[in-house]
């Protein structure tokens, strides 16, 4: 296995491959005609935009935000700190956030309704992974690609403390990957 500290493999890379060149596909005809400001939020979802803006047959703007969802560790909390916003104005524009995973929802359903004051002509959100089972918020992804059971994933720019994103897979984490955190120090 090519890391030590990796149980299994979730979703392969050819997989992921596979299903992001399908959602481009949707999204190209979706989008038919217009032009996408695409914003990628760091850093979980480097990895898949790359991977799927490659695909998308439309003209593309992009831009990133890095919001912190005060927590550690697994869990994210409730309120969102945005640590690098967009450059730009989104009034009157096609926004497609995209994301890593959307687990509880609460970092989404906050950013949206931060982009939304901002006038944008619409704002759909596209992530590679979804965990319904663990939503707290109402929340659904506009494009998703796979829904995944409550298991912390970690590879495709998934981490567990920042460590994992560069993984081809997305993988199921060994438990003692989490418990040997405090030896690392
Ligand atoms: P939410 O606000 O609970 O939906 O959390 C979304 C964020 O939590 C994602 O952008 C990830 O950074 C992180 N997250 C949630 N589940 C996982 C996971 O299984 N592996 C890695 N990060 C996760
Ligand atoms: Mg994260």
């Amino acid at each position: 296995m090519m890391n030590k500290d990796i149980d299994r493999i979730l979703i392969s890379n050819s997989e992921i491959e596979k299903k992001t060149k399908e959602i481009a596909k949707q999204i190209t005809n979706d989008y038919k005609g217009e032009e996408v400001l695409v914003v990628g939020i760091l850093r979980g979802s480097v990895l898949f935009f790359a991977e799927l803006v490659k695909n998308i047959e439309l003209d593309l703007m992009f831009d990133f935000m890095y919001v912190s969802s005060y927590g550690t560790g697994t869990e994210s909390s409730g309120e969102v700190k945005i640590v690098k916003d967009i450059n730009q104005s989104i009034k009157g524009k096609n926004v497609l956030i995209i994301e890593d995973i959307i687990d509880t929802g609460r970092t989404l359903t906050n950013l949206k309704q931060i982009l939304s004051t901002r006038n944008p002509k619409s704002i759909k959100i596209c992530s590679l992974l979804d965990k319904p089972s663990r939503r707290v918020v109402d929340l659904e992804g506009d494009y998703v690609g796979f829904t995944i059971p409550d298991e912390f994933v970690v590879g495709f720019g998934l981490d567990y403390n920042e460590r994992y994103r560069n993984l081809p897979h997305v993988c199921v984490l060994k438990e003692s990957a989490f418990k040997n955190e405090e030896d690392d120090k």
